[in-house]
């Protein structure tokens, strides 16, 4: 530390002098005057880290002191110096927004501990502020990217309804977005400086995610050691994210409705309601709609919360929007990983045009950073890709067929193709299941069953 500025204001020579010699002493950069309205005159000139200030005083008082730096220099912090009458003053003071107060005869090396703190406890404030402003930066709408109709009609939705309190529905396939639109609504709407509260409701076991939401009083059930907050009450002056609702179960939906309809609740054990100011934003990547037709979730809670929908398209109805963002997670990750990775041949995003996506932006994000950090040249190219995005070539399925004089049976057909091709991919993966399920893009047990059909094996090698 050193050069911090404190501005000392006492009507009392002797405090003056002896406080101010031994701030000085300890490397702070102090200015003294002895009554409250050259204090204030001062404050505004100049900016003072700390102001301690005396609280009976000719001329304005510590009060009035306090109170014109709350408005004219808020990154300031005031102490109060007091004597043992004015304690109760000193309390108010800390009510109104001073930082601590230290009482006379004031011991050096408690200010000291107290001045640290403050200090501390500023430069805390501002990494907050400065971490905030990240988030604030990190979602803006122009980090968000995609030039395609449909996607610039999911962002005029959100731009018109961030700033507002409606109750929002996010739908879309895995790795569409859906968690980055919601950040987007909390970050640019008023309530940006509070808190942003996800849940994800598929990850947390059912029986837990009701006190997840609502918390619980101390002794609630066995397990309940303390009371604890949920995360409506975390929540509260921002937005609640309520992430893959369509997982939540029929108990908790009516839980859940109940306090949508009556904005209050209670803790889990409690009898006290508990209001919050709260904005709702859920996300599923399930259909809700056919979900309700199935009576899996409740159509009451479904018209809650879908006061106003987004649906996200997935990437592969929104090609154009491809090219975009490779090249900014192609830059994205060249920089943080320290790579020299300037862009992809036209072969390779040809390529990556042309594949279906099924797990949409996060999956080609993944598989940028991944490009980057093994690619050793400078350019993407078609060898770097994985083999899921390259076509397979027309001699590896079969050749063309010709069609015979006689006929043949479609079915014999695709039944032999099926066996070359699950036969090529068992040969690929060196027979490991997993990873020929996946080369067949099908999920391992149906492979298992088709292997099991066409009576495959491994031939001795
Ligand atoms: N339009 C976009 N521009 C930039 N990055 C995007 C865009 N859409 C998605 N992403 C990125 O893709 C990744 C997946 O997005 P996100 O987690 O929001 O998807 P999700 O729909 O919530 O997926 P899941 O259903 O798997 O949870 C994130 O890293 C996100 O930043
Ligand atoms: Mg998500």
């Amino acid at each position: 530390m050193g050069s911090e500025k404190i501005l000392l204001i006492d009507d009392s020579p002797e405090i003056l002098d002896n406080l101010s010699e031994y701030l000085t002493s300890e490397g702070y950069d102090i200015t003294t005057t002895s009554d409250g309205t050259s204090g204030i005159s001062m404050i505004e000139k100049k900016f003072y880290d700390i102001i301690l200030t005396d609280m009976k005083m000719p001329g304005a008082d510590g009060m009035e002191v306090l109170k014109f730096m709350k408005e004219h220099s808020p990154e300031s912090i005031c102490i109060i110096l007091t004597g043992y009458g004015t304690i109760k003053n000193a309390v108010e003071a800390i009510k109104s927004g001073a930082f601590d107060y230290l009482t006379k005869p004031v011991k050096m090396d408690e200010i000291v501990i107290t001045l640290n703190r403050a200090l501390e406890y500023r430069n805390l404030k501002r990494e907050n502020i400065n971490l905030r402003n990240q988030l604030k930066r990190k979602y803006q709408f122009k980090n968000i990217i995609g030039e395609s109709p449909s996607i610039q009609d999911v962002f005029e939705t959100v731009e018109k309804v961030a700033d507002t309190d409606s109750t929002i529905l996010i739908l879309g396939e895995s790795g569409t977005g859906k968690e980055l639109i919601a950040r987007a609504l909390h970050y640019n709407s008023y309530r940006r400086e509070g808190p942003f509260v996800p849940v994800n409701c598929a990850a947390i076991p059912s029986e837990l995610l009701e006190s997840e939401l609502f918390g619980h009083e101390k002794g609630a059930f066995t397990n309940a050691i303390r009371t604890r907050i949920g995360r409506f009450e975390l929540a509260n002056g921002g937005t609640l994210f309520l992430d893959e609702i369509g997982d939540m179960n029929p108990n908790l939906q009516s839980k859940l409705l109940r306090v949508l309809q009556e904005r209050q609740f209670e803790r889990i054990g409690g009898m006290k309601p508990i209001k919050v100011d709260i904005r709702i934003i859920s996300a599923t990547h399930q259909d809700l709609k056919k979900a309700v037709l199935k009576k899996k979730f409740r159509e009451d809670l479904y018209y809650r919360l879908n006061v106003i929908p987004i649906e996200i398209p997935p990437l592969r109805q929104r090609k154009s929007d491809i090219p975009l963002l490779a090249f900014h997670f192609i830059h994205h990750f060249s920089k943080s990983k320290r790579k020299k990775v300037t862009g992809i041949t036209d072969e390779a995003m040809e390529r990556l045009m042309e594949y279906d996506w099924p797990g949409n932006v996060r999956e080609l994000e993944n598989m940028i950073e991944r490009l980057i950090i093994l690619t050793g040249s400078e350019m993407i190219d078609l060898p770097d890709l994985p083999e899921r995005v390259l076509p397979p070539s027309s001699k590896e399925i079969g050749g063309t067929m010709d069609i015979p004089q006689e006929g043949l049976s479609l079915e014999t057909a695709l039944n032999e193709l099926e066996k070359q091709l699950i036969l090529q991919a068992l040969n690929k993966s060196g027979w490991v299941k997993n990873k020929a399920a996946q080369l067949l893009h099908m999920n391992r047990t149906t492979l298992i069953e088709k292997i099991k059909r066409q009576n495959l094996h491994r031939s001795p090698s």
